[in-house]
């Protein structure tokens, strides 16, 4: 089967296709084919060596696509059956991939495989944000940057149905009718990319529309750029949730900074130890795959490319242009032209 490899770390280029035996499912292992595969942040980490990991890598964590194989003791599913996952043993960006039986996301009636493609990592990070990281309710003002990106447009969409006052940030004025679209008043939403200062200006636009008082909470996956303006724009024992850095990661930096700006806590979560049961794994997927079928959370496609054209996909999501999901799609690929 082919599959997309790098021998090394480092830029999009040093992801490249290659040939690699069928993997065999062994005990509590099904084999997938892969519809689509999502592209994700933790991805680009991966590769350029920011998340330290032995190489050579096969990248690429989420996916969906239908069941091939079942290997020994994974009779609760079914050949043809169709499925996502947050995390496989192979690599998604492949024809085919190896899905441990526990990390087996089953996909309700009527889902389309890509749709499913695009929420394990996304969609769960964004439910974990807004129900149990900081659970927001009615009236809770919720700061959330990049808005109209993947996680951001996500949690974006599950903060206001849970009564949420949401304040969103984009990088550029083309992404604001996509937050507009998920009901985010328009006075709420913030330009970044008008502002030449953001440690001073990103604060003040925050301060101003919560009556100088702070927000409750604000959810940063963009990191190195808007972590000092976070803490400023929170209310006293309001909550940083760093849970990212798509600008680059936050440098070390002082605690008494979290006591300086009013006793606020900062956490930085990761999906896995809001995952840690196979039961809670299932009650995410299920409520967002759920939704996601419903049409009560909108899950917007921004790009697909072909599986041999990974290092545009990647360019892409570190471009930070992008709006919505990015994929690879092994079906589209012809193995001798670069794109689709
Ligand atoms: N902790 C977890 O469990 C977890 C799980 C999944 C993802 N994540 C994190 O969530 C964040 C968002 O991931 P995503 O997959 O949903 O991506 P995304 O939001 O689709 O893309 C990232 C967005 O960040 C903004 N951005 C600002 N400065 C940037 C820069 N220098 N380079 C690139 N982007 C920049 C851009 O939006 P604007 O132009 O609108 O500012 C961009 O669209 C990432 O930090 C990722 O690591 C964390």
């Amino acid at each position: 089967m082919r599959a997309i490899t790098a021998q090394l770390p480092g830029v999009p280029e040093v992801l490249v296709p290659t040939e690699v035996p069928l993997p065999t499912p062994g005990p509590g292992e099904v084999l997938v084919k892969v519809a689509a595969a999502g592209v994700n942040f933790i991805d680009t980490y991966l590769r350029s060596g920011v998340y330290r990991t032995p190489f050579p890598i096969f990248p690429g964590s989420e996916g969906a696509g239908l069941i091939e194989q079942l290997g020994d003791g994974t009779e609760e599913f079914s050949l043809g059956q169709p499925v996502a996952w947050a995390n496989s043993l192979t690599g998604s960006y492949a024809e085919y991939a190896l899905v441990a039986a526990s990390q087996v996301l089953p996909l309700p009636p009527g889902l389309p495989l890509e749709t499913a493609a695009a929420l394990p990592l996304q969609g769960m990070t964004a439910d974990y944000l807004t129900r149990s990281t900081y659970g927001v309710t009615r009236g809770t003002q919720a700061v959330i940057y990049a808005a109209a990106g993947g996680v951001g447009g996500l949690a974006t969409q599950m903060a206001l149905a849970a009564g949420a006052r949401v304040i969103a940030t984009v990088g550029t004025a083309d992404k604001i009718a996509t937050v507009e679209a998920f009901g985010v008043e328009p006075s709420d939403i913030i330009v970044l990319g008008a502002m030449s200062q953001l440690e001073r200006q990103l604060p003040q636009a925050i301060l101003e529309r919560t009556n100088l008082a702070g927000a409750d909470v604000i959810y940063d996956g963009i990191g190195q750029t808007t972590f000092r303006a976070t803490l400023a724009a929170l209310r006293p024992r309001g909550m940083a949730v760093l849970y990212g850095g798509a600008s680059g990661q936050v440098e070390p930096f002082d605690p008494q900074e979290l006591n300086a700006h009013g006793s606020l806590y900062l956490t930085r979560p990761k999906l896995g130890d809001y995952s840690r049961t196979r039961q809670e794994l299932l009650d995410r997927a299920g409520r967002v795959l759920q939704a996601a079928v419903s049409g009560d959370l909108v899950v917007r496609i921004g790009q697909r490319f072909a599986l041999t054209n990974a290092v545009e996909a990647h360019r892409a999501i570190e471009s930070g242009l992008t709006q919505g999901k990015i994929l690879l799609i092994p079906g589209a690929t012809t193995w001798d032209t670069p794109n689709q």
